[in-house]
């Protein structure tokens, strides 16, 4: 039986077969505008610089991006062979190395061509290339579609875990980043499961971190909340521990960009702290995510490559310097230890 899924209410991509649109999220919430990607280059420019981000959403567009590439260079009529699709991949991965989704699904894109022109000649890759660039763009549609079906799964597993274990008519909840539509293919991870609850009205109010620097709090998880009517409350990300010391906070609930082996987590810088806090003051700890988000070559999370970004992001504000003249820091993900976690929570179960 096909399930009808919640639909969102914004969604990061419109997609054609010669193009794909990524929605500009450094301009939201002010701005609607698309930048049309048509090759892959544009598709690494939109990944880094985050016009598109959240793992699931940056691994949508990778998978978009190999397709465009191999469009592209067909059209060109230049030869298809596994060197180079393996340095589209390769370009894809790099543009935000701390999430391990986008190589996940440029694998499964690189799989997909390299079956099809294994064993042939360049005579004959050429032959095919209208069934390979089909192959490619339905693959690419099927990694987007598949994570709606994760998300609503993710979250009606974690609603189910969380309503066992609290045993509260309706919570408090507090969150880190954006892990709604707008990462995601569907209606979202960590904030997909707060939507479910709230449908069956067991929110009582969602506390929403601004998330310093780039604002995914402020910018794109209240845009969100507001448009899916949802009780919720803006706070400074320092605010979180003066929450937690009144009781204001029933459960903080994150997403992540990869989970090691032992269950070590990267994800937006600033969970670190919150999973201390959280632990200090005995609350439960989530982190809800895809398979995909699973990397299990590495054991512990001081392994994960934790991605530094441009100092202007700290600081700058819309363009205008606020501290010009020091140097700085800034580590984009941390890592939070299994011992701060009490689930993580995915598509299939508890990890
Ligand atoms: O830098 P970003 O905005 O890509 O970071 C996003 C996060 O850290 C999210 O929590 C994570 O990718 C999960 S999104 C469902």
């Amino acid at each position: 039986m096909k399930i009808k899924l919640p639909q969102p209410k914004v969604a990061p991509f419109k997609v054609t077969r010669d193009k794909v649109l990524i929605l500009n999220q450094l301009l939201l919430p002010h701005e609607i505008k698309w930048a049309e990607c048509q090759n892959h280059n544009e598709v690494y420019d939109a990944i880094k610089k985050m016009y598109v981000r959240g793992a699931p959403a940056i691994a949508i567009a990778a998978a978009y991006g190999f397709y465009l590439a191999t469009w592209n260079r067909i059209n060109q009529e230049k030869s298809i062979n596994l060197k180079f699709l393996e340095s589209i991949k390769k370009k894809l991965d790099s543009a935000r190395p701390t999430a391990i989704n986008p190589a996940r699904a440029t694998e499964k894109m690189l799989g997909v061509a390299s079956a099809l022109i294994a064993n042939k000649t360049p005579k004959e890759i050429k032959a095919d290339s209208v069934s390979l660039l089909l192959n490619l763009f339905n693959k690419a549609v099927d990694i987007h579609q598949d994570d709606a079906l994760r998300c609503y799964n993710i979250g009606k597993n974690t609603m189910n875990h969380v309503k066992k274990l609290i045993s509260k008519k309706s919570y408090q909840i507090l969150t880190h980043c954006n892990t709604g539509s707008l990462a995601t293919g569907g209606i979202g991870t960590a904030l997909g499961a707060i939507r479910l609850l709230n449908d069956e009205n067991r929110v009582s109010q969602v506390y929403v971190d601004e998330t310093r620097p780039y604002l995914q709090g402020s910018r794109l998880t209240a845009f969100e909340l507001i448009k899916e009517k949802i009780p919720s409350t803006l706070i400074v990300d320092s605010q979180a521990g003066f929450l937690m010391q009144k009781q204001m906070i029933d459960f903080v609930i994150v997403g992540a960009d990869r989970i090691t082996k032992r269950g070590d987590v990267a994800n937006k810088i600033g969970t670190y702290m919150l999973s201390v806090l959280a632990k200090e003051h005995k609350v439960p700890f989530y982190v809800v995510a895809p398979k995909s988000t699973f990397d299990l070559t590495l054991n512990k999370g001081i392994e994960i490559p934790i991605e530094e970004r441009d100092s202007k992001e700290i600081t700058h504000v819309k363009g205008i310097a606020i501290a010009p003249k020091i140097k700085t820091l800034n580590y984009s993900f941390d890592i939070t230890p299994r011992e701060n976690i009490t689930a993580i929570i995915h598509e299939d179960g508890i990890y």
